[in-house]
This record gives structure tokens, C-alpha cells and sequence, in this order.
């Protein structure tokens, strides 16, 4: 976790930084890759519902709860929750940014590929221009076969990471979020009304606001604990860590609803995007996609999509290219907890520390890359029930968010609920009457009862 006072402590240069950078890390693959995958392969409706409450009653109150602990730093708390806190959410997400940059890697390559293309097809063009269905889809599988290509891609991705990291938070990243955070959204919105009018809109709508509650099993009410956990950054220390980084003229509570809003939103609007490229895709005779997907659903449905829109070689570039900088803005958040642990547990530089994290990551990252080839047989998990079938990649994402990242928000409630002085988390929060004490209700009883229990059933039930 984070110092509270600090020798080379780096801050946000305004309010609105914060919020920026804040809704950076949340707004991610997250969003754009893992929520529309999960809500496939997890009943479309049902778990679409569960989720926006999950962020409302359970997301956003542990979201206001680190980033109050992250400013007051920890100076207050008992030495052995601090620790316990501190060291299974930095190796959460150490564990997440090693697979998270895989994915990051196929961003990449997507911008590699577009790029070729627009070289060919020009401006106007759509994309993919005169090439046919079974070589555009041959595009992702062919990337996943690929051990080099997927571990270059990584790496590369990785150093960019680590790139910023070692410059510090307020160097670099902030600028990235203030310019491309918004410039991403315009064009998701774009792209997102562009499918939903010109393909299969109604099919979407269905699909993902029908709800069927027979579908609510606890697997999937896990899943959508997780995935808020994940989307919003909670539980891995993503959210005190930054605000750690946050003034006191900061009001916490009217933020947090602004990034669980703003995260939330994103996430609608992509599966919005997405499932109505996959429905015409389906259509048109797509062999190799399913709603329920693969992990790479998005990537392997959207240049398919893109084909018969106007200047689609142009917009899916520019469109990837968006995805890298959300992308980016997540990973390095991610990999700061675990470096900026490293700092202040052993007193080593951010240089060296970023590099001794960085690379161990990497490493581990490398593994990931090869589930989808080299390894696609090794089930490191093999003994646990629900993580039968997993591979190296899907172990590492379903152990983070199904077990970490919900231990991680529970340490974190019983902290600040019962453990920390009321005095140091309440007079700050920025909420008044009964808004607080609802927080307060959620923060000491309900979170944590309701994520024991859907934990426990969602593993072993
Ligand atoms: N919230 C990010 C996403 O949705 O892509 C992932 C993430 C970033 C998780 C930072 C945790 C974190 F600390």
C-alpha cells in the first residue's frame, strides 16, 4: 500500500486531475473487454442487472471508503490489518497487471493491423476492404496461435506501462487521461449509435436489459461482484492509492459517485457497441463467435463490424488507439499499487522498484501470453472446482477478481468500519444525514456480510 506521509510522494495538480486520472484507472479493458465477456458467458440481463447493483451498494461505498483511507494515509491503523491489507492488494495487482498488459498486447496488435490497413484501403474506405469474412475473422485466432506475437505484444505494452510508472503519476499520465479520456468517449458514443441503428439494436436492447432471474445463480452474482470490483479498481488498493495522491479540498463522497457514474456508463455503452456487431455477425454467417464468447469477443467481433462502415480502416484505429490509452491508464494505476508497496516496504527508489516489480510481472504476464498456444493444455488450478478448466490466464483473472479482489474490499470495510478511529474516516467523506449514515450501514454490515456470503456460495455452492 502507500505511505502516508511521504518522502517522494507525487500529487494531482488539481481536483479535476483527480477525477480524471481516478476515472482513468477504473475506465479500462475492464470496461471494454472483460464486462462485455462476462455478461456473455454469465446470461446477458440477469447479471447486467446484478451488477449496476453490486456498483450502486456495494462498489461505491467501498469506493468512498479507500479513497478515504488512501488520503488519510495509514498512519492511525493497527499495524497487523495495515499489513494484511497492504500485502494481498499489492499481489493482487501485481498478479492482474501481469495478464492485464496480455490483453493490452492485443490492443496493440489491433492498431498494428488497422494501421496496415488504412495504409491500404485509404480514408474513405471501410475496413478490410474486398478481403473476406473468413480471413478478418482469421485475424484474432491467428494472433493467439502466435506465441511470439503475443508475448511481443505484451512486453511491448509493459514497458510502456512501466514507462510511466517510473516517471511518477502526475508526469505524463495525468495529461493522458485529460486529453484521451474524453476524446475515447466521443467515440465510443459514436461507434455505439452507428451499430446500434444500423444493426441488430433491438437484439442488444433484449439481450442485455431482459432480465431472467432463474439465470441468478451464485456463480454468476460472484462473477458480478468481481467484475464491479474490477471495473471500479476496488479491493486491490487501485482506489487508496490514489488517493493517497488527493487533496483535502476534495470532496470524496460527490467523486466517488462521479467515477462509479462515469465507470458504469462506460461499461452499458460497450456492451451497447459490441453485442450488436457479434448479433450481425452471428447473422451474417460468422462461424467462430458466439455471445458467450471467447475472451477476445470484442476484438474478434469488431473489424468484422467495422467492414461496411464508412472511413471503418480510419475509426477502427482511431477507435484502438482509444482502447490503448484507457488501457494504459489502467495498467499503470495497477502497477503502481504494487511498486509503490515495494517503495516503502524496502526503501528502494521508484526506478528500482519499478523495475524489480515491473519485470517479476512481466514475467508472469509471459505466462499468460502462452495459455492461448504454447500452454493452452496447463490447468494450474485443476483441484478447485470452479477453476477446473482454467488456464494460466483465466486462473490468474478468476482467482483476482473472484477471491482477492472481494477479500481485498472486506479488509478493507472492516478497517474502516470498525477499526479505524470514526473520528479520521467520517468527518471527511463529504456526505450529510442519512446519506452517511446509510454509508456507514453499508460500510460496517451489509458489504461485508453480503460479500462473505456471495464469496463463500459463489465458490463452493
Ligand atoms: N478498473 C480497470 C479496468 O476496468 O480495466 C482495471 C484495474 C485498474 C483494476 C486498476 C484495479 C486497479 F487498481
Amino acid at each position: 500500500m502507500v505511505a502516508s506521509s511521504g518522502s517522494a510522494r507525487d500529487g494531482w495538480s488539481s481536483r479535476t486531475a483527480f477525477i480524471l486520472a481516478a476515472i482513468g484507472s477504473a475506465v479500462g479493458l475492464g470496461n471494454l473487454w472483460r464486462f462485455p465477456a462476462e455478461a456473455g458467458q454469465n446470461g446477458g440481463g440477469a447479471f447486467v442487472l446484478f451488477y449496476i447493483f453490486c456498483v450502486i451498494f456495494i462498489g461505491l461505498p467501498v469506493l468512498l471508503s479507500e479513497t478515504l483511507l488512501g488520503r488519510h494515509g495509514q498512519a492511525s491503523a493497527p499495524e497487523s490489518v495495515r499489513r494484511m491489507a497492504a500485502e494481498s492488494n499489492a499481489l493482487s495487482a501485481f498478479m492482474i497487471v501481469s495478464f492485464y498488459c496480455v490483453v493490452g498486447g492485443w490492443v496493440l496488435y489491433y492498431v498494428y493491423v488497422f494501421a496496415g490497413d488504412l495504409v491500404t484501403t485509404g480514408l474513405a474506405g471501410g475496413a478490410f476492404e474486398g478481403r473476406d469474412r473468413a480471413e478478418i475473422e482469421g485475424i484474432l485466432p491467428g494472433l493467439f496461435g502466435s506465441a511470439r506475437l503475443m508475448i511481443t505484444g505484451h512486453l511491448v505494452f509493459f514497458a510502456i506501462t512501466m514507462f510511466f510508472v517510473m516517471r511518477g503519476v502526475s508526469q505524463g499520465i495525468e495529461w493522458v487521461a485529460t486529453w484521451l479520456m474524453p476524446a475515447f468517449f466521443v467515440l465510443l458514443v459514436g461507434i455505439t449509435l452507428y451499430g446500434l441503428t444500423s444493426g441488430a439494436g433491438m437484439e442488444t436492447l433484449t439481450y442485455l436489459f431482459s432480465f431472467d432471474f432463474t439465470k441468478l445463480t451464485p456463480q454468476v452474482m460472484l462473477a458480478a461482484v468481481g467484475q464491479a470490483f474490477f471495473s471500479l479498481s476496488l479491493g486491490v488498493a487501485g482506489m487508496i492509492t490514489y488517493g493517497s495522491y488527493a487533496g483535502r479540498d476534495i470532496n470524496l463522497g460527490r467523486t466517488s459517485g462521479i467515477i462509479a457514474s462515469a465507470d458504469t456508463a462506460v461499461a452499458l455503452i460497450a456492451g451497447l457497441c459490441i453485442f450488436p456487431i457479434v448479433f450481425a455477425a452471428i447473422a451474417a454467417g460468422a462461424t467462430d463467435l458466439s455471445v458467450e464468447g471467447c475472451p477476445g469477443l470484442r476484438f474478434a467481433a469488431l473489424p468484422g463490424g467495422l467492414q461496411a462502415m464508412p472511413c471503418g480502416a480510419f475509426i477502427g484505429l482511431v477507435f484502438f488507439i482509444m482502447v490503448g490509452f484507457a488501457a494504459l491508464t489502467s495498467s499503470v494505476a495497477l502497477l503502481e499499487v504494487p511498486t509503490s508497496w515495494v517503495m516503502e516496504r524496502f526503501e528502494t527508489s521508484r526506478m528500482v522498484s519499478t523495475l524489480g516489480v515491473g519485470l517479476s510481472a512481466a514475467l508472469l504476464g509471459i505466462f499468460a501470453a502462452l495459455s492461448f498456444n504454447e500452454w493452452s493444455d496447463v490447468r494450474p488450478l485443476a483441484f478447485v472446482p470452479i477453476f477446473a478448466e482454467a488456464n494460466v490466464f483465466d486462473a490468474l483473472d478468476g482467482v483476482t477478481a473472484k477471491i482477492f479482489m472481494p477479500l481485498g474490499a472486506i479488509l478493507t470495510c472492516v478497517f474502516v468500519g470498525w477499526v479505524a478511529e470514526p473520528r479520521l474516516v467520517d468527518t471527511e467523506n463529504g456526505l450529510n444525514g442519512w446519506l452517511h449514515q446509510l454509508w456507514r450501514a453499508l460500510v460496517r454490515y451489509v458489504c461485508p456480510l453480503v460479500l462473505i456470503v456471495i464469496t463463500f456460495f459463489g465458490l463452493f455452492g
